[in-house]
């Protein structure tokens, strides 16, 4: 097997200078890496447009806005790497060593669950030559690297450099994995690529990341006390923000392109709440449907959070979607759905029943095959 030049043990002085490849990287150099330099036409598409300007005489911003890759670059630096971003939910790390992976724009990103029951994140990149760390999700007791394997704790530090003995400065404390901020508020996961400090205050992360709706949201029963029930994920052929675009639009395209549920809304209702990062649609629901239809009128709550993340509380259910750029044409949906508990006793008990009944009438038909065959013979 060949040792990594990097890492091979030699007198040459050749050798000695191919090794620098161990150069400790600062945290800001892994961020950075993220989002790259922007060019100036991005910045000039920025400039074109004018936020000032009264809603009555407001236009659709330029169309590079959803088509250009130096806008998405300028969005992924300047939005996405700046402040706190859903990246998943609390049903993902529940146990010790449970952990889950994840990108955004060119950072890769692990999120897991050490022994000691801490939330921890890390750039998911080896220290050694930036191979791809984990993959997936599921449980581990450490996260071995899959190129040279360099293997590190949940707690990010490095534990065993593979055939390191006789480099000489080789100190495994200055290889561990690059911490990212870390918090939780209600069931949802949220990073922080830009800041790098480890302890994250719980009020802090709710003020920085939903500011004053954060009361609101609470109220109207976004909380932990709902059962993640299933994950889907869509590509879509679209800039990110055209599914955003679509979900902020108050209500315009219901009548249109959602017939049936517009017969159950009162659409002059339709009413808009914008807060500092959040705003939240309501809409009334027709009178003969008030009783009826959790999903819709003044009981349900439609939340979406800046930049990406769109929360739909109704009834006993919860549904989210997060909406991650790919690239400028193309972006992944994330459909998460949560459910109260007392309602999964329920669908649980339902599922039983309908196996215990299809099982039966699977028994009943083979006794009446063998009724049958007993005849025949
Ligand atoms: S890239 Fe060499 S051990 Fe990870």
């Amino acid at each position: 097997m060949a040792i990594p030049q990097s890492l091979a043990p030699s007198s040459s002085s050749a050798a000695r200078e191919a090794r620098p490849m161990l150069r400790r990287a600062s945290p800001s150099r892994v961020a950075a890496t993220g989002a790259g330099a922007t060019g100036e036409p991005a910045r000039r598409l920025v400039a074109a447009f004018d936020p000032a300007i009264p809603l009555a005489s407001a236009v659709t911003p330029p169309s590079g806005w959803y088509t250009d890759p130096e806008f998405l670059r300028l969005e992924l630096d300047r939005v996405f790497l700046r402040g706190w971003q859903a990246v998943g939910h609390i049903g993902q790390v529940k146990n010790p060593n449970d952990f889950f992976t994840g990108r955004l724009g060119n950072v890769e990103f692990v999120i897991c669950l050490d022994a000691n029951g801490k939330l921890r994140a890390f750039h998911n990149v080896c220290r050694h030559h930036a191979s791809l760390l984990a993959c997936g999700s599921g449980q581990k007791t450490c996260f071995q690297c899959p190129y040279h394997g360099w293997t590190y704790g949940l707690d990010g530090n490095l534990l065993k450099a593979t055939r390191i003995s006789g480099i000489k400065n080789f100190n495994k404390n200055d290889f561990g994995l690059v911490p990212i901020k870390v918090a939780i508020w209600g069931p949802f996961v949220l990073a922080r690529f830009d800041d790098f400090s480890e302890d994250t205050v719980d009020d802090v992360v709710e003020d920085e990341w939903l500011g004053s709706a954060s009361e609101l949201l609470s109220r109207n029963g976004i909380d932990t006390s709902l059962h993640h029930l299933c994950r889907r994920e869509y590509i879509i052929q679209c800039n990110w923000k055209v599914f955003c675009d679509n979900y902020l639009d108050g209500g315009y395209h219901v009548p249109y392109a959602h017939g049936a549920l517009a017969s159950g809304l009162q659409l002059q209702s339709y009413e808009t709440l914008t807060y500092e990062r959040v705003s939240v649609q309501r809409c009334g629901s027709a009178p003969a449907e008030q009783e009826d239809i959790d999903r819709l009128g003044t009981k349900a709550t439609y939340a979406f959070v800046y930049p990406n993340f769109m929360i739909n509380r109704y009834g006993p259910w919860m549904d989210t979607n997060l909406a991650v750029p790919l690239d400028a044409t193309r972006c992944k949906v994330v459909f998460d759905y949560f459910l109260d508990e007392s309602l999964l006793v329920f669908i649980l008990l339902s599922v039983h029943t309908y196996i215990q009944h299809v099982c039966s009438c699977i028994v009943s038909q083979q006794h009446n095959m063998i009724s049958i065959g007993t005849l025949l013979w």
